[in-house]
């Protein structure tokens, strides 16, 4: 069996412990919030998820995913169906606070497992959100995730949302919170900036890169018997700069192409891995690109082949063969599809692969 994962939350063996990890529970061991901020892979739902797991069975995690919330009805939808399993009579208890849904208990026909329906007249807006919140607020020793945050406040109605998100949070002194987003900029000004209804709210803490000594020795582990040297393991952490999940999807393909029980080859096996995972998103990284106009495509494979460091030099411009300002548009656009992003050190391509991937086709 393959042992790297990517792609969702990871977990026990899949996982490789790391120094954030210890942060985040001395944070909640402190009964402080958290505002846990970290680029997109970097493995922010997976430690959550892990360090949780660890402080069983005395805390258990309730955790929400509000990745692209279109607004608080979505908002109050998703937190339903991601209630922690319970039994029937607790979920009864916890649908008593919740008279705005109608709520009905159901009971899945197969696995009997119960839930709250919501009744046709239900009513999902921001007071039916705050009942719930209050509702949550009554479990014990719970740490609830809210994770992709910044979405939250992107929604048209984002801004009275979280003010009213905050009124019963800050009320609620025994639970445990974690917010977490891949937007620094936007999480950081919602916790840090004092016109935001969550600052102060919740310590930062931001989660980087797997340190390349750590992430080594783990991937060497791995690979068991099919023996990596521990110079090919840290080329390879030190290639995807120490993100976990571009690395992990790396590794993968390198277990694929290699043989069992046989030594990798670092000349022989990491090109192929490379092919390997190129090929196997071809069709998607294809579609992708075509959904741009010629002269954007100018530019990404200007980004692609000159780096993504100066965008705005003459000969990045002379490269792509466009003009200024047409550059300037297209990386606007490539922003909000967050094709590429932006931290501190600038732009950069937001999927490594895909810049990868435009590279071989346009050498
Ligand atoms: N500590 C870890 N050890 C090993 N692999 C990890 C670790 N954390 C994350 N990964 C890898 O990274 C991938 C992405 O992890 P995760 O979904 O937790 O990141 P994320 O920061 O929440 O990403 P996103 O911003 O896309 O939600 C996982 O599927 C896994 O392959
Ligand atoms: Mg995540």
């Amino acid at each position: 069996m393959n042992p790297f994962r990517y792609g969702k939350i990871v977990t026990g063996e899949f996982y490789c412990p790391r120094p954030e990890d210890i942060r985040l529970k001395n944070a909640f061991s402190g009964g402080r919030n958290v505002a846990l901020i970290g680029r997109r892979r970097v493995g922010k739902s997976s430690s959550i998820h892990n360090v949780v797991s660890a402080m069983r069975p005395r805390h258990t995690l309730v955790y929400f995913d509000f990745y692209q919330v279109r607004g608080v009805d979505d908002m109050v939808q998703r937190m339903l169906r991601a209630l922690p399993s319970q039994t029937f009579d607790w979920l009864r208890d916890f649908a008593r606070g919740l008279t705005r849904l109608r709520p009905k208990l159901e009971l899945d026909p197969t696995t009997g497992t119960p839930s709250i329906g919501i009744g046709s007249e239900a009513v999902l807006d921001e007071q039916t959100l705050e009942d719930l919140l209050i509702q949550l607020g009554k479990m014990r020793n719970t740490v609830i995730a809210f994770d992709e945050f910044q979405d939250v406040a992107i929604m048209k109605t984002g801004e009275g949302v979280l003010a009213r998100m905050r009124s019963v949070i800050q009320q609620q002194l025994d639970s445990l919170y974690v917010f977490s987003g891949s937007s620094r900029k936007m999480m950081t000004a919602l916790f840090e900036n004092s016109t935001q209804p969550f600052f102060q709210a919740a310590e930062k803490l931001e989660i980087g890169p797997i340190p390349t000594k750590k992430f080594t020795n783990w991937i060497v582990k791995r690979f068991q018997t099919r023996t990596i040297h521990k110079e090919t393991a840290a080329s390879i952490v030190e290639e995807f700069e120490g993100i976990p999940g571009d690395i992990q999807r790396f590794c993968a393909a390198l277990w694929d192409v290699s043989l069992p029980g046989k030594p990798i080859n670092a000349a022989e096996h990491l090109p192929l891995a490379k092919d390997y995972v190129l090929e196997s998103h071809s069709s998607t990284y294809n579609n992708i690109f075509y959904r741009y106009t010629v002269k954007q495509r100018q530019v990404l494979i200007a980004l692609a082949k000159l780096g993504t460091k100066s965008p705005h030099s003459s000969e990045f411009l002379k490269k792509a063969a466009v003009s200024s300002q047409v550059s300037q548009k297209a990386i606007k656009r490539l922003l909000s599809d967050a094709i590429l992003s932006r931290d501190e050190d600038g732009l950069f391509f937001d999927d490594q692969f895909f810049a990868a991937w435009i590279r071989r086709m346009h050498p």
